[in-house]
């Protein structure tokens, strides 16, 4: 079998051990409380499914890549709404199928291959999409690395990089560290993408998930040159209908446009339909979010009890932990997994071994279950003497 050797050489996901582990605690009966995997089990609003259900069409024709516009204009009132920022729901706004596919083909649109000027800069540790885009769409990978106060910084990346970038990923909140840009931060990277003619994207699939200050979008400080990356999944606990939308500079917005038409990357309109009335709501987000705050209240204090020190974690439903003393990320998730309890090494995010010696824990268990949880994690820290 030929393939695409990106393909053959992106290597497997790392968590062989880890996963093996899961199955064997699972198998001996034990209860597993899964912190891993960042898909939220509270359940999509009634109305939002109601929706979903009621636009199955009879007849069902091809959808158009530019959504209704009844759902254009649902996400232009969201983002006066949450950003205060006026979007044109005919040039500046278009449906994806979840942010997923729409971050990983953003780089076939604005990479050339063949020059010099062809990397696709982002945070690492960071989500693999903005990688493997790149690497499918033949552009080259620079990763920053989010050292110093787990910050993305990136208008310190050195003048020769920026020279041959094409394209720039910012993730505000960031996965899995949690961390927000400022206002202040965000124009920083605007300035200095304009100054160098690169594409800026941020991906703000988090930016309704939160229980302090509510992040800031680049949509309020961009006019030019960058697209914004949105989603249902996690605002409103709809991971499974894929839904999400990009809004931004329109030049940009109808290029993207017309590059989606090739590979077909058009949501279905029952799915858009749902999105229309999930984009109105802002209810719905609020009480996820009381919930939310809920369990990462108990979660801080349950930290603050056996010395696990929060790292970032300003907002999304990740917290990013540093492992006790004497022990690894992976040494740790894997004795954790002794006690059924499901976290991931920071290790596995991104290449550079940044999150070497950390960890993501994903809010995910439910407020009834989390004390269990906890309580099965404090006796860990109890039996290896962590606990101060
Ligand atoms: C940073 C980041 N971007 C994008 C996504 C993709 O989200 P979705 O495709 O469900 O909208 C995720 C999912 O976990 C993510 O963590």
């Amino acid at each position: 079998m030929r393939l695409n050797p990106v393909f053959t050489q992106l290597g497997t996901y790392p968590q062989i051990a880890l996963d093996r582990k899961k199955a064997e605690v699972r198998a001996a009966g034990k209860t597993v409380f899964d912190f891993g995997t960042g898909d939220p089990v509270e359940p999509t609003p009634e109305p939002i499914r109601q929706a979903l259900i009621n636009s199955v069409p009879k007849i069902s024709q091809y959808p158009k890549v530019q959504g209704s516009a009844a759902f254009r204009a649902s996400v232009a009132s969201y983002l006066d709404r949450r950003f205060g920022v006026t979007a044109d729901p005919d040039t500046q706004i278009l449906p994806t199928s979840g942010s997923k596919e729409a971050v990983f083909h953003l780089p076939f649109l604005t990479i050339d291959p063949a020059t010099e000027d062809n990397l696709v800069v982002f945070p690492d540790p960071g989500y693999p999409a903005y990688d493997r885009g790149a690497l499918f769409a033949g552009g080259r990978p620079w990763m920053y690395r989010m050292e110093g106060g787990w910050k993305q910084r990136l208008w310190e990346v050195p003048g020769e990089v920026l020279r041959r970038t094409r394209l720039m990923w910012i993730n505000t909140p960031h996965n899995p560290s949690g961390a927000v840009m400022s206002l202040d931060d965000l124009k920083r990277t605007y300035d200095v993408c304009r100054e160098y003619d690169i594409l800026l994207a941020s991906d703000e699939c988090y930016c309704d998930v939160y229980d302090g200050e509510p992040p800031a979008s680049l949509q309020q400080v961009a006019d030019e040159g960058y697209l914004c990356f949105h989603s249902l999944s996690k605002r409103s606990g709809m991971t499974g209908v894929r839904s999400g939308f990009i809004s931004g500079d329109p030049k940009w917005v109808q290029a993207y446009r017309q590059f989606r038409i090739n590979p077909g990357l058009v949501p279905q309109d029952t799915v858009n339909a749902g999105a229309t009335v999930a984009w109105q709501d802002d209810e719905h987000a609020d009480s996820r979010r009381a919930l939310l705050k809920r369990k990462k209240d108990m979660f801080r204090a349950f930290c603050a009890d056996v010395g696990l020190e929060i790292i970032a974690s300003q907002a999304t439903f990740y917290f990013w932990l540093k492992t006790p003393e004497g022990i690894d990320d992976e040494a740790y998730a894997l004795r954790l997994l002794d006690a059924g309890i499901v976290v991931s090494p920071g290790r596995y995010f991104g290449k550079s071994g940044v999150g070497k010696g950390y960890i993501r824990v994903a809010m995910v268990p439910t407020i009834e279950t989390l004390p269990a949880a906890l309580e099965a994690w404090r006796a860990v820290h109890q039996e290896e003497g962590w606990t101060p």
